[in-house]
């Protein structure tokens, strides 16, 4: 219905309306009386086996609105009702900025692709703080809000890159009490050289103020990074570095490319649209190919959100089989509509449910109907699993292969994460659619950037850093648990 009848008016107007549109909407619902029950009863799934213990943090499902959305913290109780696990907020800014000139915002329907230069458009700090204390007075549990908060920082456009950390403390501080963790978005392609503030001595420096200032308060809030597409294997090993040596918990990968690889959209209409960072499905198999990369190379050890190019529901088994914790959407979310997060959740229960019943027949002793069936589930999660594969196959990625069930494997090993909490080594919880369609969108600047990503990925044979005790000093996991 979304695809076929709503998506084709929606994509009519222009995107960065449109979402305006829909932010108005929502914010509508708020006032409605049982306006967000509703909305949850109908696109809430909720089973145990989504549920996942992430950095001490309890999620009630592993999907998440990625950063860029709800920018202003205006939203996100409504947004949560669309079925989300959690909402990330902002890029928030410490003072108030307008962006980039308009437009800066285009589809491209050829790619089931965005490219945005948004430039962190955001009412700043104070207006973000006021919307999130507001999520104490309306909701019904008052003292229990029921969406988790990601808070997304990034400093201004105006502040030197030699003021960073003091615009990232800022915010830190001021936010501390409102959001259960912190990202701090140093990889956005359309803030003038932001993508610099990912090398290792600007990452400590800005890291370090944010940890020092965590280990006085009484709740622990996890610190995320997240990073660009477009690293290099060595830039992304130096990020991993600096996760371990600063306390960082864990690693958002990733945020929009400024590669033009491969696209299906002519071009010439690229070439109008300019700059910006590019999302949606060019960006499923680099993003896949880096949550792979860094689980791997850290041996699990740290809990990645993966984002990039989740457009459906075999994409996010895919990103949580390569080793994420968590997932994140927003392009997916725009070409699917309200009901994607809903249809993910179902694949995620039914795969867990036909795990657990492949397991449950090779446990006990299964009366005869109950094998067959346990033969017949398996088979056809062996049939997914090879349709998932030939889908990742044909962009390059292994998806979900070595993660599903085959003769003489355990089924547990093969479902969902929920048992595997990831345990993070040093923190102490173990320590739109704006303008116009690209079709017919030119803009202002005609330059095509886009410096291709560094392709194949291997991690060392080499064991990673050893990972530190935890800090005494801390507080323990019990004492960290997120204020409810
Ligand atoms: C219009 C738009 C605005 C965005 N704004 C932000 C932002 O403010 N901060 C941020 O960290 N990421 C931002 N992003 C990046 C997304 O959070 C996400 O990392 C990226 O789009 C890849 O995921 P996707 O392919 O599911 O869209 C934005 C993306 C889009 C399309």
């Amino acid at each position: 219905m979304y695809k076929h009848l709503l998506r084709p008016l929606l994509f009519k107007i222009a995107p960065e309306t449109i979402h305006h549109l829909i932010v108005g909407m929502l914010r509508i619902i708020h006032y409605i009386p049982g306006g967000r029950l509703l909305m949850r009863a109908c696109f809430t799934v909720r089973h145990p086996s989504l549920e996942r213990e992430v950095f001490g943090l309890r999620f009630p499902n592993p999907i998440g609105l990625a950063a860029g959305f709800d920018k202003d913290a205006e939203v996100y109780d409504e947004i949560a009702a669309l079925g989300f696990g959690f909402v990330e907020v902002g890029t928030i800014t410490p003072k108030p900025q307008p962006g980039n000139p308009r437009p800066r915002l285009f589809r491209l329907p050829k790619d089931q692709a965005l490219i945005n230069r948004m430039g962190f458009n955001n009412h700043g700090l104070e207006n973000a703080v006021r919307n999130l204390r507001r999520r104490n007075w309306y909701d019904p549990y008052r003292h229990k809000p029921t969406t988790l908060l990601g808070g997304n920082l990034g400093k201004n456009t105006l502040t030197p890159n030699e003021a960073a950390p003091a615009d990232y403390l800022r915010l830190f501080r001021r936010l501390y009490e409102y959001v259960n963790y912190f990202v701090i978005n140093v990889s956005c392609p359309n803030v003038a050289n932001l993508a610099h503030l990912q090398d290792k001595d600007n990452l400590h420096q800005i890291l370090r103020g944010l940890v020092e200032f965590r280990r006085g308060q009484n709740q622990y809030r996890p610190i995320l990074l997240k990073i660009s597409p477009d690293l290099t294997q060595a830039q992304i090993d130096d990020m991993i570095d600096v996760m371990m040596e600063c306390g960082i918990d864990g690693i958002v990968a990733t945020n929009t490319t400024t590669s033009r690889e491969g696209l299906q959209t002519s071009p010439e209409v690229i070439e109008h649209i300019g700059k910006g960072g590019l999302s949606g499905k060019p960006l499923t198999k680099r993003s896949l190919e880096i949550v792979r990369y860094i689980h791997e190379k850290t041996q699990g050890n740290f809990p990645i959100i993966g984002v990039g190019g989740i457009m459906t529901p075999d994409d996010a088994l895919a990103m949580l089989d390569a080793g994420a914790c968590l997932i994140q959407v927003y392009t997916g979310f725009i070409y699917n509509g309200p009901g994607f997060v809903r249809k993910i959740c179902k694949r995620l229960k039914q795969r867990a449910e036909q795990a657990a019943t492949i397991q449950e027949a090779k446990t006990t002793k299964a009366p005869e109907t109950q094998r067959t069936e346990a033969a017949e589930s398996e088979a056809t999660l062996s049939s997914q699993a090879t349709k998932t594969t030939e889908m990742h196959a044909s962009t390059g990625t292994t998806g979900t292969v070595d993660a599903l069930p085959s003769e003489g494997t355990d089924a547990t090993a093969v479902s969902e994460k929920p048992t595997e909490i990831p345990q993070t080594s040093k923190s102490p919880m173990a320590d739109t659619s704006l303008a116009i369609e690209a079709t017919n969108t030119p803009a202002e600047t005609s330059n095509t950037s886009g410096e291709p990503t560094s392709t194949a990925l291997t991690p060392e044979p080499s064991a990673p850093e050893a990972p530190e005790a935890p800090d005494p000093t801390q507080p323990t996991p019990t004492d960290h648990k997120p204020e409810a």
